[in-house]
């Protein structure tokens, strides 16, 4: 299968921003374990990353006919963008919105997910562990 893994705003600096809450590893090593654990559960993982809700999607709408699953960590989109949430809705991909940490637990604007109602499963608080998790799902390796 082929898989779409989408990250939001400022995860590029991954392992220098807030290292308490997001971890101490870096973008290009959280898209390697990615790929590879993609890779032992017979996924084709491709990743991409932008600060720029546009470039998004159209990252999105670019892999429409090549994908047969998205992974979105839309970071602060997520909380506020109808158009991301639209664009998971048009390419009609079953969708896993990932997060590092537990929203649950932080601020409660970062409570509200416009995207959670377009998405088959939300997984966070897990750090790179929700987007293995994801992929687990996605291979059909992991139940709920
Ligand atoms: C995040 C949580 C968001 O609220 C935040 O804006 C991010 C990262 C996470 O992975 O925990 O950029 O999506």
């Amino acid at each position: 299968m082929r898989v779409l893994v989408l990250h939001g705003p400022n995860l590029n600096l991954l392992g220098e921003r807030e290292p308490s809450i997001y971890g101490t590893i870096n973008l290009e090593q959280l898209d390697e374990m990615v790929r590879r654990h993609g890779e032992a559960l017979g996924l084709e993982v491709r990743s991409f990353q932008s600060n720029h809700e546009g470039a998004l999607i159209d990252e999105l709408h670019a892999n429409r006919k090549w994908m047969q699953a998205l992974v979105i960590n839309a970071g602060a989109y997520t909380h506020t963008s109808y158009a991301i949430r639209d664009a998971i809705a048009a390419v009609g991909m079953p969708a896993y919105e990932v997060h590092l940490s537990d929203l649950s637990a932080r601020e409660p604007w970062r409570q509200v997910s416009v995207i959670e109602e377009v998405c088959v499963a939300k997984i966070m608080g897990k750090g790179v562990g929700s987007y293995l998790e994801a992929l687990e799902r996605i291979a059909g390796t992991r139940k709920p």
